[in-house]
């Protein structure tokens, strides 16, 4: 971070870049962040009975499955002489600690301590955070007292299929890839090639760009010379939305939501859905085929994103690479984004009117954090009614079958 800080322009006026994007304890953005809900893991990554270490937002914890199946995160140390508790037993929604025994419950509640003479048990806890598991993912709440009401995303929840995409770590800054969300000036680039004919067509040119912002956040409009127009919407602080004309032929469309969360200031995870609209036989089949296509996949996205950082692998050659477009199209996007730097440096930018949808959501980050900074009340984000995001959802898919 020291020598992030010595590269970034720090104005009397405007918060830093630091400000902006550094989620580290104590930081603006932290803070900010901390007053939200964020997945951490995969929900069938993490069987019942097991422990795993986790990072995020530069603070390590342990995340633990109760042999009930609820999930619990808890304080990252043992409190008696800190060794990693994720190491140690699950005994029902408790963990032991494999060097001397220590029992913690699910609050972080010492509740055992089997080799002192008199135990002091009660006296002893270590930090917990509430948990809730929804569309396949955990997700957990590190801010302080009663964290606000679980967000619930009901056009996901909808008849279909619905795929965890990835929980993929990126090795750079979680704003990078806030940045990338929205900014569908790079699509005719970037995934030149990436999608099939009909969808290239439909997303083919540079398109007019128009960027809003909305009580739960932003909505983003990107219309291709084809007529084509892709709907973006933020969820504050980092969860995206979008209908989008699906890579994969089999299906005509498909849902994504994605949230990109920091580890520390220079890796971040997302979690990338997806819900299609398949049922019945269709979707088993389309189940059955993605089983077998990814079995096939030989490579990973970050390998091969770092071999064309590295020069070993030209990037217009990346679909050989891949038999699964969504990879290809990820890896894409891990090129450019990861090729900005750990932490992109944003005093060496150029923006241009195709960069509005960017400077409006700085704008917005900006104006929140400066807020928290001085005390005055925050902008309360509400998630849109049904009927509202049902609305500019469909009215791309209706575009779309007319299209086809
Ligand atoms: S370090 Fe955990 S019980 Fe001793
Ligand atoms: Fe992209």
């Amino acid at each position: 971070m020291a020598s992030i800080k010595r590269k970034i322009h720090r104005s009397k006026k405007r918060l830093s870049f630091t400000d902006l994007v550094s989620t580290e304890p104590g930081s603006l953005a932290g803070r900010y962040m901390r007053r939200f809900w964020h997945p951490v893991h995969r929900a069938e990554d993490l069987m019942p009975g097991q422990a795993k270490p986790i990072q995020i937002m530069g603070e390590r914890f342990t995340l633990y499955r109760g042999e009930g199946g609820a999930p619990h995160v808890v304080g990252f140390r043992c409190a008696h002489r800190g060794t990693q508790l994720s190491a140690g037993w699950v005994e029902g929604d408790c963990i032991r600690c494999m060097y001397h025994g220590w029992v913690f419950d699910e609050s972080g509640q010492c509740i055992e301590q089997p080799a002192e003479e008199k135990s002091f048990a009660q006296k002893i806890r270590i930090p917990s955070c509430p948990t809730w598991e929804y569309l396949g993912l955990i997700f957990a709440y590190f801010g302080d007292g009663e964290p606000p009401p679980f967000p619930r995303y009901r056009h996901m929840e909808e008849e279909g299929v619905l795929e965890v995409l990835s929980t993929m770590e990126w090795p750079c800054n979680f704003f990078q890839r806030m940045d990338n969300n929205g900014d569908t000036a790079h699509v005719p680039f970037v995934h030149r090639g990436a999608y099939s004919s009909s969808s290239a067509n439909r997303r083919s040119g540079i398109p007019q760009i128009a960027k809003e912002e909305s009580p739960w956040g932003t909505t983003s409009y990107a219309t291709f010379p084809a007529g084509w127009t892709n709907v973006f919407h933020l969820f504050m602080p980092n969860a995206y939305v979008f209908r989008n004309p699906s890579p994969d032929p089999d299906l005509p469309w498909e849902d994504r939501m994605q949230w990109d969360v920091p580890v520390d200031d220079e890796h971040s995870l997302e979690f990338r859905l997806r819900r299609s609209p398949l049922t019945g036989e269709a979707a088993g089949l389309f189940r059955q085929r993605r089983a077998a296509l990814l079995a096939q996949e030989k490579t990973s996205v970050t390998a091969l994103g770092d071999d064309v950082l590295a020069g070993k692998v030209r990037f217009q050659d990346l679909d050989k690479h891949f038999q699964d477009k969504i990879a290809l199209v990820h890896t894409q996007d891990y090129v450019s984004q990861v090729g900005q730097g750990s932490i992109a440096d944003r005093t060496q930018e150029h923006l241009g009117r195709s960069d509005l949808g960017i400077i409006l959501f700085r704008k917005i980050w900006e104006r929140e954090l400066r807020a928290l900074a001085e005390g005055r009340p925050l902008k309360k984000w509400l998630l849109p009614q049904e009927a509202d995001i049902k609305f500019r959802l469909h009215d791309v898919q209706k575009k779309s079958s007319r299209e086809r």
